[in-house]
């Protein structure tokens, strides 16, 4: 099954990039640029993952980006993200990157972006991963610190895909955002929100029908609420789940009470992510080998999740039959029955 996992074509459409930094990474960059960092070294640090919510981790991932300062170091992180890319067979990324976490320490925008965009371009030619690039807002800031951002974003806008709502969730709904988001509309840009994570169902709807999202980042506990869950199997609109940080932040208990096969059987569009994968114990492959292990996942399960990040990426149609073909052919080669 390992084997199997390995060379299985995967999309990942859940990332944040400041949550691929790896301790070991944080501690060069730290004193590469002589920041202060209030843990004495990486053995330390990695005692400190022990979370018992989002914002327990929220804490620490903030502290941890705060090393985070030249283009170079963007680049630095985003390569090393695209080197376990490879080493996991991931072949398209579509990832978030959080602009209020570094323009508010004095980093200016392009430093961000251009870092980040650099290493994805490169990465491209060097290993053919696709990507797409989208800009979050941090929720437990402001509507006006989210419009200054966007007035921020506005000459680079050609450059980005879409836009994402993510942090804190509890308290801060989705419709504090709703005028944010009709503002991206009319400047065409797609969104999806994180929602459904720790927030109710309510938080859900909320993103759907105030934010008018193309995804859903989460979404689990749309368990909660039955007529929900039957509106996304009938439309199809797509979750990112993230099993690993589901149970990393108590979402869930344990791996074995994960609702993700459970939703894949009842028709919902839902793909498997690694959200912050330095965090949470793995990377794409980590999340699916997590899946076989705590609930049991068939073959035929991973190859429809992964069918369902072709259907729920951004890619163009020829890209999305390219990618289809190859997985049903990778099945076919396996044996697998796809229904
Ligand atoms: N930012 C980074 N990871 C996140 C998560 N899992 N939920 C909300 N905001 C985040
Ligand atoms: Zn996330």
């Amino acid at each position: 099954m390992d084997t199997f996992i390995a060379d299985l074509p995967k999309l990942e459409l859940h990332l944040h990039i400041e949550g691929t930094l790896e301790p070991e990474l944080m501690f060069a960059l730290a004193r590469r640029n002589g920041v202060a960092l209030p843990w004495p070294d990486v053995a330390s640090l990695r005692t400190a993952y022990e979370f018992d919510s989002l914002q327990s981790f929220l804490d620490l991932y903030y502290q941890g980006a705060s090393v985070l300062v030249t283009e170079q170091d963007f680049f630095d992180l985003t390569w090393a993200y695209l080197e376990r890319c490879v080493a996991d067979h991931v072949v398209h990324v579509e990832i978030f990157f959080d602009p209020q976490t570094h323009t508010a320490r004095g980093i200016p925008f392009e430093t961000v972006l251009g870092g980040i965009e650099r290493a994805l371009k490169d990465g491209e030619e060097a290993f053919g991963i696709s990507w797409r690039l989208i800009m979050s807002f941090l929720r437990h800031l402001s509507e006006e610190e989210a419009f200054a951002t966007l007035a921020e974003a506005e000459p680079h806008l050609a450059r980005l895909h879409g836009i994402g709502l993510d942090s804190s969730e509890l308290g801060n709904p989705p419709g504090k955002f709703a005028r944010v988001f009709a503002r991206c509309r009319e400047l065409g840009l797609p969104a999806v929100a994180h929602a459904g994570e720790e927030g109710p169902a309510d938080y859900i709807w909320q993103s759907i029908q105030e934010l008018q999202i193309r995804r859903i980042d989460h979404g689990v506990r749309c368990s909660d609420e039955p007529e929900l869950v039957r509106y996304l199997a009938d439309t199809r609109l797509p979750l990112t789940v993230c099993p690993l940080s589901n149970v990393r932040l108590r979402v869930f208990d344990e791996m074995a009470h994960h609702n993700v096969l459970h939703l894949l059987e009842q028709g919902l569009c839902v793909t498997i992510n690694s959200d912050d994968p330095a965090y949470f114990g793995g990377y794409m492959g980590a999340n699916f080998r997590a899946l076989v292990q705590g609930l049991g996942a068939s073959r035929e399960q991973l190859c429809r999740l992964c069918l369902n990040a072709v259907e729920a990426s951004w890619l163009d149609l020829a890209d999305k039959v390219r990618l289809t073909r190859e997985i049903r052919g990778y099945a076919a080669t396996h044996g697998v029955i796809l229904h």
